[in-house]
């Protein structure tokens, strides 16, 4: 995404910052992306709505032919409204949650949508909720890899899914509440070198692969999401090529093992939006502390965007890349500059990492009054915005391939804030 400073001006001008900013262009070239990995027979991709659940990025998987992994019961009727139908056959709406909340399981009844449970508690509760249809089986097969632990899917120290030695007993429950597992389901977090996630999701496969057998109601079998994108350099992103391969490859090694065809699924969230949004947001003021017995000074480059718009960095040390739209940007020297928010928290910093509140970044050096577009925001960005200090979430815009842009939510105001109050 190339930024003309004159066009965020111009949009600064009129809708406020912060504000979000998508890219179509960007994001069908994700969808495209997506579409070449399942594009072959019997290969069917999911987005996981959770990175981003905008109606208008919604409506973009539905066009495409993407099916939608849900995590709530909002989440279903947020995707139903979008146009994705409801339904067993096919299950184009999974819903797979570790607990059922508020109206998750009336949702999943009234709608008949495919529930992907964790645990045999969640199985019981369907059943006394008055479900009598098929059940999907999440799995923790006791490896994988998030980006930082707490991202982490797979292996002991993860909550998700049925641990894998307790999924027979878990299927025994299943089986004698009249539910057909159709479906086995894993979500591992798969790392972001390309060896490893293959690795991971062979491995992956091998193991569902020996399930199988004790299986005979299986129509398909999920390896999850987690493709991952480099924040840190666009120019390399995972192969497609041999990705493309690996899952034609892992769903003819599943038929082999059922004795039948069956549907290998693949549910990305960040892949398809991470790059393709960008949080934009004003410089209001540059200061500094300085060095003392306590530790070292820094240059704060303060901006009016915060933690409740992109927590990414003050939760996972997360880093997304900063460019600063200025004038004469060329010409100005490269600083160590800590870039933080106008929140009441020492953590609202985006210059972070996993282990130091602070780490200063090289930029050109910032003034007043500049913008600050803060890169590949677009998953888990406005997402896990917050309502925190009251300030209300910023507006989203989308850049048309034509080069309109269109607001698709406004910033929220007081009364937004104090409606569910009473
Ligand atoms: N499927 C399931 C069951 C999941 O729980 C997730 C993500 C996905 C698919 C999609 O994973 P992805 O392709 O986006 O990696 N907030 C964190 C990420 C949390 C991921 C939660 N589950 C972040 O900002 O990095």
């Amino acid at each position: 995404m190339t930024f003309a400073p004159d066009f965020l001006e111009d949009l600064a001008a009129r809708h406020g910052t912060p504000f979000w900013l998508y890219d179509a262009a960007i994001i069908r070239k994700r969808i495209a992306d997506i579409r070449f990995l399942t594009g072959t027979e019997g290969v069917q991709a999911r987005f996981a709505m959770k990175a981003c659940p905008a109606t208008k990025i919604l409506k973009e998987m539905h066009k495409a032919g993407i099916w939608i992994d849900a995590v709530s019961g909002n989440e279903v009727l947020r995707a139903m409204r979008a146009g994705h139908a409801a339904g067993h056959q096919p299950p184009a709406i999974l819903f797979t949650s570790d607990v059922f909340r508020d109206n998750a399981l009336p949702v999943i009844l009234e709608h008949g949508i495919l529930p992907n449970v964790g645990s045999p508690g969640m199985l019981r509760q369907l059943e006394r909720a008055g479900y009598r249809g098929p059940v999907s089986l999440r799995v923790n097969p006791g490896f994988g890899h998030g980006h930082v632990n707490a991202c982490d899917t797979g292996g002991p120290s993860s909550k998700h899914g049925i641990w894998f030695e307790d999924l027979a007993a878990t299927a025994a429950v299943a089986e004698k509440a009249g539910l057909q597992v159709t479906m086995l389901h894993a979500h591992i977090g798969s790392g972001p070198q390309f060896q490893e996630l293959h690795d991971n999701l062979s491995r992956l496969a091998g193991e569902f692969s020996e399930l199988l057998p004790k299986f005979p109601h299986v129509q398909a079998i999920s390896l999850g999401g987690g493709i991952p994108h480099n924040y840190r350099d666009a120019a390399v992103q995972v192969p497609l090529e041999p990705l493309r391969a690996l899952f034609a490859g892992c769903r003819a090694q599943l038929s082999t093992a059922a004795g039948r065809s069956l549907r290998l699924e693949i549910e990305p969230g960040r892949y398809y939006v991470a790059p393709g949004c960008a949080l934009v947001t004003r410089v209001a003021d540059v200061k500094e502390t300085r060095t003392n017995e306590k530790g070292r000074g820094a240059k704060f480059v303060m901006v009016d965007a915060g933690f409740v718009d992109l927590v990414r960095p003050a939760m996972y040390g997360s880093y997304h890349q900063i460019d600063v739209i200025g004038k004469e940007i060329a010409d100005r020297p490269l600083e160590e500059v800590v870039v933080a928010g106008p929140l009441c928290e020492s953590g609202d910093v985006f210059t972070r990492d996993e282990g130091e509140l602070l780490r200063p970044r090289e930029l050109p050096a910032p003034e007043a009054g500049d913008l600050l577009a803060i890169r590949d925001a677009g998953a888990y960005g406005y997402a896990m915005s917050s309502n925190y200090n009251s300030i209300g979430r910023a507006p989203q815009l989308w850049r048309e391939e034509d080069g309109k842009v269109e607001r698709i939510s406004r910033r929220e105001t007081l009364e937004d804030l104090l409606k569910s109050e009473e």
